[in-house]
């Protein structure tokens, strides 16, 4: 079955329009990244924007969860599930049905058209939804229905924005594969697969994180398009499903190694990352040391270390561009209109960080042998500064081995590069350094930057300083100061 199709199709015929996906880098200042079907509606929810003619839309969105309220990254490889690119399935209704209709939707196209068995499914809703409860009990027995608290059943696209009390569909995929101490319903393992999600919208978080209603309840659902095929396609894992494993076999194929499950975490993140660089370039986002662009380095990296780890030791992901392309390229025309682009942008990044990834990785491994639980923030920020390894890289890296990082150190240092930067950017040498700057430092310690994950806070002013890095209590029109 086409899940995709099956399901704009499904809503179609109840009467949703069928919207096309929007871009990974979303029109809204909030959001790194478009994390959630319903980011293109967002201001539809909340009223800022009038609702369409026909108040219900069905769409397939591509999204990314690396950074921000949502980040998956760390996952990735590591369970069977998480991915940082992903497509979400989702039916909307702007202030039109709620959620008696939505329940009966879902319960409809799983059990009719993806025709999955009643006795394999659960359900959560939030803990305060006895409504919601009552309803349910209409399709499925009432030990099947779990009530979970706002950590489970509270969505929220981001620190801002529309949220509301939601309600989770989940399969039991048996405990043939699965006995770890999280595998069961309500835990954090993978047995019982939450595949689809379905938000009861009421209100709007503002930046002082007060809930207001929104002008109309609304409905935003999200199920997995990777999750739905896998459980379709009865294997334990997305990975093993259709939709990757022909980019796993296009690994094995380069490296002549065969992958295996239990020990193919490195296969299978490079699976997911390629997916992620290939859609942000096919869309527009190049490498770059900030922002957006570093994130998809941070990815490439990612995928390059792992690549290193199977033995790779020249580029290879340029070449499994082509893989998704292939499996990709007919929903998503783009990918074949800019893959040769993509393609040499890719091998040129990975050039670049294979040029250090040996000599970054054995420093790591010196410096592994003198750790006991901590790993060294100064040898952090070498590998960073001197051989290019983004600083969650090396955090991966340790937490393979169950290590700590002093990320105060590092922290520190990066602090003091960036004034060594903004100094020798000034081209007023070491008195910058020495100066005010760092006599801030000194006075109100260390900020967080939080710009990869925000780009908006609530900030306070601490200081002004004048051109001349001196103190100033005020800075006026066109004088050139920092803040
Ligand atoms: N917006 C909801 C989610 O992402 C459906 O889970």
């Amino acid at each position: 079955m086409d899940v995709r199709e099956a399901f704009l199709a499904f809503f179609e015929s109840k009467n949703h329009t069928r919207v096309a996906s929007s871009p990974l880098v979303p029109d809204d200042a909030t959001l790194l990244f478009t994390n959630a079907g319903m980011v293109p509606f967002k201001s539809i929810f909340t009223g800022d924007i009038p609702a369409p003619s026909n108040p219900r839309a069905t769409s397939s969105q591509t999204c990314l969860r690396a950074g921000g309220k949502h980040n998956d990254l760390e996952n990735v490889g590591h369970t069977a599930r998480h991915h940082t690119f992903f497509e979400m399935l989702g039916n909307f209704s702007f202030g039109d049905y709620f959620k008696e209709e939505a329940i009966a939707h879902a319960w409809e196209f799983i059990t009719q058209v993806m025709k999955l068995p009643v006795d394999k499914l659960w359900v959560t809703v939030h803990e305060s939804d006895d409504e919601a409860e009552e309803m349910w009990k209409k399709h499925i027995s009432a030990d099947r229905i779990m009530r979970l608290g706002d950590k489970d059943n509270f969505w929220q696209m981001g620190d801002t924005g529309p949220c509301g009390p939601c309600s989770e569909i989940f399969v039991d995929q048996g405990a043939e594969h699965f006995n770890g101490p999280e595998d069961y319903m309500g835990g954090d393992g993978d047995r019982f697969l939450e595949i689809w999600n379905l938000v009861f919208m009421q209100y709007e978080r503002n930046a002082k994180g007060e809930l207001k209603p929104l002008p109309k309840p609304s409905i935003d659902t999200g199920m997995g398009l990777e999750r739905a095929v896998a459980v379709l396609e009865g294997v334990r894992s997305n990975y093993d499903s259709t939709l990757f494993m022909p980019i796993i076999r296009k690994v094995e194929a380069l490296i002549g190694k065969p992958y295996d499950y239990a020990s193919g975490a490195s296969y299978r993140v490079i699976a997911d990352h390629i997916r992620t660089v290939t859609f942000l370039l096919a869309q527009g986002t190049n490498f770059s040391n900030e922002g957006r662009g570093y994130v998809l380095r941070r990815i490439l990296r990612r995928a390059v270390r792992h690549g290193y780890l199977l033995g790779f030791s020249k580029p290879f992901m340029f070449e499994i561009a082509d893989t998704v392309s292939e499996l990709m390229g007919k929903q998503y025309p783009y990918i074949v209109e800019k893959l040769s682009v993509l393609k040499e942008q890719i091998m040129l990044e990975e050039e670049r960080f294979f040029k250090t990834i040996a000599s970054g990785i054995e420093l790591f491994n010196e410096e592994l042998k003198n750790t006991k639980e901590t790993f060294s923030g100064e040898v952090a920020f070498k590998l960073y500064d001197t051989f290019g390894f983004p600083l969650d890289l090396t955090e991966d890296m340790l937490k393979e081995k169950n290590l700590a990082l002093d990320t105060g150190t590092f922290e520190t240092l990066m602090k003091e590069q960036r004034i060594r930067a903004k100094a020798a950017w000034k081209g007023s040498g070491d008195t910058a350094v020495e100066g005010d700057f760092k006599t801030l430092l000194e006075t109100f310690g260390i900020n967080t930057f939080i710009g990869y994950a925000y780009t908006k806070a609530p900030v306070k002013i601490q200081a002004l300083l004048g051109e001349n890095f001196e103190r100033v209590e005020q800075l006026h029109t066109h004088q050139k100061g920092w803040v």
